[in-house]
């Protein structure tokens, strides 16, 4: 048995004993070649092998998966890296079996779903976007770094950068929404909250920007289906928030499950090849999705396992997530001339790399250390953290005659719906090692203010069984047997907190939904309180946007307060009280119905745009509902209100062009606004959306304050990208538009050379 200083021994060794044989290599490169050197083909692939922690996740774990050939393997050097294991004391169990049991002793990166933190939630990601607040959400990342590398984690599977246009897909919750700007700037944000100065810092996680790519157009939102878009959708809004990503460092890539062009993105050479290892030069490694490389079966373009792990191998898919196809397969392919030995080193040189980086040479046990998890993991700094975020990415939707903020006193109030006493839901999809029942209720938070009276009534279950991550929620569909008590409380009240959307785990993966008005019998219930009661107001609980149009006809308030994480409910009664001004702005356009989906601001003007004037049927609409989002992206109102005035234009040299515009705050009280600037290039060679985001300042201003503000624009936000994924910039005229929402309408036009 080798003890870690022995290892450490044998590694500088490697290191000591071969001079650089190419001095331009990095210090880097040259200890991962001298490792390599003494690396068996066996070990080799071994190292592109990441197991799961022994349980089911988001799959079924094939036959051969099982525990005890898991350890074997793990011993004789086959794995590379797993996921799923948490806490300190498991993680250290598993290290100990690579480090100290196999013959080079290689350490292994342990990889997580540390999505929206990991004992101390953060509102699911989508939220988090709605707050429009770089720093904020990197901070936030960092939050739930800090706790995750301090149990063990080296290695999250975030950020989650595909594009959500189809509310249908239970997805969106994990991304930052529908637009390519807003997405692009918040991987940035959240890569360095995770990765931070320096990858070896044992409180920083090597980021996964994923997943690669298009996944977020899977068909008709429903999961895991066939994915059809263009070649210039691909570069124009798919892929550059995975460049963004890995501008700020992105160390590693996840492809994804669905096909591209026909080809499985797993098995995809333009994808990965051509695009992420060739034109963009990404040095990092490409891990699969969960078996996406078996999945390659079903996809009918691999006969079997072997044909897969070559197709993924040839592709440039470095590391085999749950498939054990590269294990059992790669040997022999290498071996009879159908996969080069040079692949295979290059794969592991991206993964011994990401290890040397990860400081995990140095100290194996780098990220296992029982007191510092004690110490970070639920820590106060960490509590207070995620109640910032949660209230930043509150987005009040409507407040029809300032019915909110609400008097702190003298108030009976009711409050309705069995979300507001759910102690789960708030903690929603990808919630790490959150204890069930966690997070602060709506009720909990209401509470702390205490001089006003209020009423609970469920009205009825949302759910009939608290729902488990691998199965299907079951709705109430049929007990009214609360309605009643729910009547009452709103006849008697003064006014009616209504607590209603989706249980936790009806959004995420796997959890697509055809319908996506309030589901169960939450819009029943409402259309019955609106009887006895008109001063409603709506706290929308969700992971996705919702169909509100029946809520947003009857009711004079609402409030999306997505699944806010840990602090969900103070955060919620904070906003509500007014001792917080909101200031979130949506990120995701909702929908009027369903049938307009997917739905996204930036559409294009098409052949048969509207026509103002004209009352002929034949343009591009529906017969009956408006074209427009219910509550569009960028949408989001405050206590306070802004002005907008004085948009400036100059034009600079080199394609640049300087924009000046003043914002004041023209209402009664302190605000935050999102300051969004939209485009719109008059003519070009390809047909482009109408408008297309490309800044954003959030700004806080006092009463009365009047601040000017600069946006400067260049070559990327002047031009587009070409199918080829060559940027463009076309001389002429362009609008610029501004305010706040994607409504924006004060507008200028300017030309550039
Ligand atoms: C998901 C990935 C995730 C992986 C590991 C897959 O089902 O698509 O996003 O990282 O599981 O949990």
């Amino acid at each position: 048995m080798k003890t870690r200083f022995q290892l450490f021994l044998i590694f500088s060794l490697y290191c000591a004993c071969s001079a650089p044989k190419n001095p331009s290599l990095s210090t880097i490169d040259h200890q991962v070649d001298s490792l390599l050197s003494m690396m068996t083909l066996e070990e080799k692939i071994g190292q592109m092998n990441q197991y799961n922690g022994f349980w089911d996740v988001t799959g079924p774990a094939p036959a051969e998966g099982d525990a005890s050939l898991k350890y074997e393997n793990l011993r004789k050097g086959l794995v590379g890296s797993m996921l799923n294991i948490t806490g300190v004391e498991e993680v250290r169990k598993v290290q100990k079996i690579a480090v100290e049991e196999t013959r080079l002793g290689i350490p292994l990166l342990i990889g997580f779903d540390m999505i929206h933190g990991m004992k101390t939630m953060s509102p699911i990601p989508l939220a988090e976007a709605a707050s429009w607040d770089m720093e904020a959400i990197e901070k936030s990342s960092q939050i739930g770094a800090r706790e995750a590398a301090a149990m063990g984690i080296n290695w999250t599977f975030a950020p989650m950068v595909d594009i959500g246009r189809d509310a249908r897909w239970g997805r969106v919750m994990e991304g930052a929404g529908e637009d390519t700007y807003l997405v692009s700037q918040i991987a940035k944000a959240r890569v360095r909250g995770y990765q931070g100065e320096n990858l070896s810092d044992p409180l920083t996680l090597a980021a996964c920007v994923k997943h690669f790519a298009g996944y977020g157009f899977s068909e008709s939102g429903r999961d895991y289906n066939t994915v059809e878009v263009s070649r210039v959708t691909l570069h124009q809004v798919i892929l550059p928030p995975f460049k963004a990503a890995l501008d700020a460092g992105a160390r590693t890539v996840m492809n994804s499950f669905n096909d591209l062009d026909g080809v499985p993105a797993t098995g995809n050479s333009y994808l990965q090849r051509e695009i992420l290892k060739g034109k963009w030069s990404f040095g990092g490694l490409v891990v699969s999705d969960w078996g996406s490389i078996g999945e390659m079966v079903n996809h009918r373009v691999a006969k079997d396992g072997k044909e897969a792990a070559k197709m993924a191998v040839l592709a440039g898919s470095d590391m085999d997530m749950e498939s054990y196809l590269y294990v059992s397969h790669l040997k022999e392919l290498v071996e009879s001339g159908q996969v080069k030995e040079s692949l295979i080193d290059d794969a592991v040189r991206r993964i011994l790399r990401l290890k040397v980086e990860l400081g995990l040479f140095d100290n194996p046990y780098l990220y296992c250390d029982e007191q510092r998890e004690q110490e970070i993991v639920g820590s106060e700094e960490h509590v207070a953290g995620v109640l910032e975020m949660a209230k930043k990415s509150i987005v009040l939707l409507k407040n029809e005659q300032n019915l909110l903020p609400l008097k702190k006193s003298g108030l009976n109030i009711a409050v309705i719906g069995a979300l507001a006493e759910d102690k789960d839901s708030p903690l929603g999809s990808w919630r790490g090692e959150a204890d069930p029942n966690s997070a602060i209720s709506v009720l909990e938070g209401l509470i702390e203010y205490p001089d006003n009276k209020y009423n609970f009534a469920k009205g009825a279950d949302l759910v009939l069984e608290q729902p488990v991550f691998l199965k299907e929620v079951k709705l109430n569909t049929t007990d009214r047997s609360g309605f009643a008590q729910a009547i009452q409380a709103a006849r008697s009240a003064d006014i009616v907190i209504a607590v209603m959307g989706e249980n936790g785990f009806q959004s995420g993966e796997a959890r697509s939904r055809s319908e996506i008005k309030l589901p169960g019998l939450q819009q029943e219930l409402l259309e019955e309180l609106v009887k006895v009661n008109e001063k409603i107001i709506l706290v929308s609980m969700s992971g996705r946007p919702l169909d509100l149009s029946w809520e947003d006809e009857h009711l004079p308030a609402i409030l999306q307060v997505w699944h806010l994480g840990s602090q969900s409910g103070h955060a919620i009664a904070q906003v509500l009280y007014g001792d917080y001004n909101p200031s979130g702005k949506l990120p995701m356009s909702f929908p009027r119905n369903v049938g307009q989906l997917p739905l996204y601001y930036n559409q294009k003007s098409t052949g048969r745009p509207f026509n103002p004037g004209d009352d002929i049927v034949f343009w591009s609409h529906y017969s009956d509902v408006p074209n427009d989002a219910l509550y569009p992206f960028g949408h989001g109102l405050s206590y306070t209100s802004f002005s907008y005035s004085d948009l400036r234009a100059e034009v600079l040299e080199n394609q640049q062009v300087k924009i000046k515009v003043n914002l004041k705050n023209t209402g009664p009280r302190e605000g935050e606004e999102v300051v969004q600037l939209y485009l719109h290039d008059h003519f070009s060679s390809l047909t482009r959306p109408v408008r297309e985001l490309k800044g954003f300042q959030k700004i806080s201003l006092q009463p009365g304050e009047v601040k000017s503000l600069e946006f400067l624009l260049g070559k990327e936000e002047l031009g587009f990208f070409d199918g080829e994924g060559n940027l463009q910039v076309e001389p002429g005229e362009f609008t610029v538009m501004i305010g706040g929402s994607s409504k924006a309408e004060l507008a200028l036009k300017f030309e550039i050379d």
